[in-house]
């Protein structure tokens, strides 16, 4: 294990199993469709990596990047789109594949965006929820766990850039981030 980290949360073998059950249930949902998966960058990448080679509907993968300041001490009331998507979303099924939901700032404002772009149908995949920790109105479709309000690092997971690399996920030492 990572010295930065005080304890494995979630194994490699307990996210591949759990990675593609959801992917199945995801898959189910969408037989006959041809959806959109969006991955939000960069938490997201190794979780939709494996999420979407468990899909066998025919998926179109595309990627946004997004700063949101929901779940600091200052709330912009508005998120930046750094990076945009390539495809128009318009009339399309979208899975927004993201890596942990906290406030729910984010994945609300995405929602409501895509929904805004005449997007037919938004689904939101997370891998982890912090449920406890929920301030804005977003339910996701499929989680893969449900977690404490922990900082977790791992599995595309980060703390100033670092340890997304990591192949499992890791509770982060207060003293490294207090
Ligand atoms: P929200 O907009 O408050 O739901 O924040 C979601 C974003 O906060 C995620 O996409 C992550 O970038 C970040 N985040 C929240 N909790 C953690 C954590 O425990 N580890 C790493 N990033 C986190
Ligand atoms: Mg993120």
């Amino acid at each position: 294990m990572h010295k930065d980290c005080e304890r494995i949360l979630l194994t490699e073998e307990q996210l591949r199993s759990r990675v593609k059950e959801i992917a199945l249930a995801t898959d189910e949902r969408y037989r006959g469709k041809t959806p959109l998966a969006v991955g939000i960058l960069k938490g997201s990448v190794i979780f939709y990596s494996d999420f979407i080679r468990h899909l066998s509907c025919p998926v179109e993968l595309d990627f946004m990047a997004v700063s949101s300041y929901g779940s600091g001490a200052v709330s912009s009331g508005k998120l930046t789109i750094r990076k945009d998507l390539d495809r128009d979303v318009r009339g399309r099924d979208v899975i927004v594949v993201e890596d942990i939901i906290d406030s729910g700032f984010t994945l609300a404002n995405l929602r409501a965006l895509l929904l805004e772009r005449g997007a037919a149908s938004v689904a939101i995949v997370t891998l982890l929820d912090k449920k406890e920790r929920r301030e804005y109105d977003i339910t996701p479709d499929f989680v893969g766990f449900e977690i404490e309000n922990e900082f977790v690092v791992g599995y595309g997971l980060d703390y100033n850039e670092r340890y997304r690399n990591l192949p499992y996920i890791g509770v982060l030492r207060p003293e490294i981030y207090r």
